[in-house]
C-alpha cells in the first residue's frame, strides 16, 4: 500500500515537474518571438499600409554584439512592447541631457513617395518649405540625439534646376528620417572635362574642415529616392542606395554597380583610401570603388529592391561629360592604382565656399585631365 502511495507521489512529482519546464518553455519562446514579432509588425504596418507585407525586415541592421549602446536602444523599445521585461535594477541614469537616442527606425516615416518634376520650383519656395534647415544647409533632428553625423555630397557643374528639386524633395526626407546631416554642393569651375570622383574626394575633405562627420553619403543631384525608408546614414558595409532607378526599369543593371547615390562612413572610406582622382569624363569611377571595397575585404550592402527605388531627372547629356574610353582598361587595374591615387594623394584649389539658406557651395579648380598618350 505505502509503496503504492509513495509511486503515485513520485509519479506526480515528475509529472508537475515536467509540466513546469514545458510552461518556462513556452514562456520563453512567446517572449522570444514577441519581441521579434513585435519589431517587425511594427515597421510594416508602419510601412505597408495597404500594401502586402514583406516577410522579411533583414536590411535594417541591429548589432546585438555590440556592447551596451544598441542592445540598450534595442531595449529600450523592447520595453514599450513589453513592460514587464526591464534590464535588472532600476537605476536612474545619470543625470545628462534630457534628450533621448533617436530610434533606430524613425516614426514618422511615410514609405512609397510621389516624385515628379512637372511643377515649377524656386530656390524661395523650397526655403518657405524648409523653415529649421540652417545656414549652409544643416539640420539636426530637435527631439532626439542622433548616433551619426552625416554630410551629404553632390558633384556638381550646372544642373540649377535638377538642385532645386533635389533639395525640394530631399530636406522634408532627411528630417523624416532623423538625420543630423549638412548638404555640400562640389562645383567643378571651368569648362574642362568633368571628374565626378576626385570632386567627391573634395567634399568628403572639406566637410570634414567644416564639422564633424562620421558618414558621407555620395549622391548625384539627378537622383530622387522614391521611399524615405531608404534610410540616409551609415550602415557597417559601404552602402549602395540608388538600386533601382526608373532609367533602368528599376532593377540594378549589374551585380557590381555602385553608381548614384553611396555611402561610406569615415572608417570605410579611408580603408579604400578614397576615390580615384584620375577618372575624366562620364563613367568608369563607381566601378573602380567597388573594386577599392571588395580588394579591401569589405562588401556592398543595399536596401531591399522595393525600397531602393529612385526617379531620375531627365536631361541631355552633360557637356564635357563625355564618355571615358579608358575606363575600361583602368577598372582592371584598381588594385595597383588605389594605394597610389586617392584621398592620400588629393589636389585642389577651392575659390569659394559658401553658405547659402539650403545648402554649402563649395568651387573648386581640380586641374584637367592629363594630355593623351600620343600614338602615331
Ligand atoms: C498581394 O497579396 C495578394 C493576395 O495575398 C496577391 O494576390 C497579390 O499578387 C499580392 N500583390 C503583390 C504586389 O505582391
Ligand atoms: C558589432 O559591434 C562590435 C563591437 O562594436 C563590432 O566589433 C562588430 O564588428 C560589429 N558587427 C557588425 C556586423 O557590425
Ligand atoms: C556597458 O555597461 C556597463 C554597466 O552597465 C559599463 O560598466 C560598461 O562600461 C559599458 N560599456 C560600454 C562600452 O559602454
Ligand atoms: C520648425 O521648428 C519649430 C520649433 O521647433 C516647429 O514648431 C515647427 O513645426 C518646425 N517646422 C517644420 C516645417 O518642421
Ligand atoms: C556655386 O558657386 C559658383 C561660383 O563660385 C557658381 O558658378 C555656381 O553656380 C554655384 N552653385 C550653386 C549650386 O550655387
Amino acid at each position: 500500500m505505502t509503496r503504492l502511495m509513495l509511486g503515485r507521489t513520485l509519479e506526480r512529482i515528475c509529472k508537475a515537474v515536467l509540466l513546469l519546464c514545458l510552461v518556462h518553455f513556452v514562456i520563453m519562446m512567446i517572449l522570444y518571438f514577441d519581441v521579434y514579432s513585435q519589431r517587425f509588425d511594427q515597421i510594416f504596418s508602419r510601412f505597408n499600409n495597404g500594401r502586402n507585407a514583406s516577410r522579411s525586415g533583414h536590411h535594417y541592421y541591429y548589432n546585438l554584439s555590440r556592447p551596451n549602446a544598441t542592445y540598450a536602444s534595442y531595449l529600450a523599445t523592447a520595453d514599450q512592447l513589453l513592460p514587464t521585461v526591464r534590464p535588472e535594477g532600476n537605476h536612474t541614469p545619470p543625470t545628462t541631457k534630457p534628450i533621448p537616442p533617436c530610434p533606430e527606425i524613425p516614426p514618422g516615416l511615410v514609405g512609397r513617395l510621389l516624385i515628379e518634376f512637372a511643377s515649377q520650383m524656386t530656390m524661395e519656395r523650397v526655403q518657405k518649405e524648409n523653415p529649421n534647415v540652417t545656414e549652409g544647409g544643416k539640420y539636426t533632428p530637435p527631439d532626439c540625439r542622433a548616433k551619426q553625423k552625416v554630410a551629404i555630397i553632390i558633384p556638381f557643374r550646372h544642373r540649377d534646376n535638377h538642385l532645386k528639386y533635389w533639395l525640394h524633395y530631399l530636406h522634408p526626407i532627411l528630417r523624416r528620417q532623423k538625420i543630423d546631416y549638412g548638404i555640400y554642393i562640389i562645383t567643378q569651375l571651368g569648362e574642362e572635362t568633368f571628374n565626378r570622383a576626385k570632386l567627391l574626394n573634395v567634399g568628403y575633405t572639406e566637410a570634414l574642415k567644416d564639422a564633424e562627420y562620421d558618414c558621407f553619403i555620395f549622391s548625384d543631384v539627378d537622383l530622387i529616392p522614391m521611399d524615405d525608408r531608404n534610410l540616409y546614414h551609415c550602415y557597417d558595409q559601404p552602402r549602395h542606395f540608388a538600386i533601382a532607378m526608373d532609367k533602368f526599369g528599376f532593377r540594378l543593371p549589374y551585380a557590381g554597380y555602385f553608381g548614384g547615390v553611396s555611402g561610406l562612413s569615415k572608417k570605410q572610406f579611408l580603408k579604400i583610401n578614397g576615390f580615384p582622382n584620375e577618372y575624366w569624363g562620364w563613367g568608369g569611377e563607381d566601378d573602380d570603388i567597388y573594386n577599392r571595397i571588395t580588394l579591401n575585404g569589405m562588401k556592398v550592402v543595399r536596401p531591399d529592391v522595393r525600397i531602393g527605388r529612385y526617379r531620375m531627372i531627365k536631361h541631355e547629356r552633360d557637356k564635357h561629360n563625355e564618355p571615358n574610353p579608358q575606363r575600361f582598361n583602368k577598372i582592371q587595374n584598381t588594385k595597383n592604382t588605389m594605394k597610389r591615387d586617392g584621398i592620400s594623394t588629393l589636389t585642389y584649389r577651392v575659390l569659394q565656399f559658401k553658405k547659402y539658406p539650403l545648402y554649402t557651395n563649395i568651387s573648386v579648380e581640380i586641374g584637367k585631365p592629363p594630355p593623351r598618350p600620343f600614338r602615331g
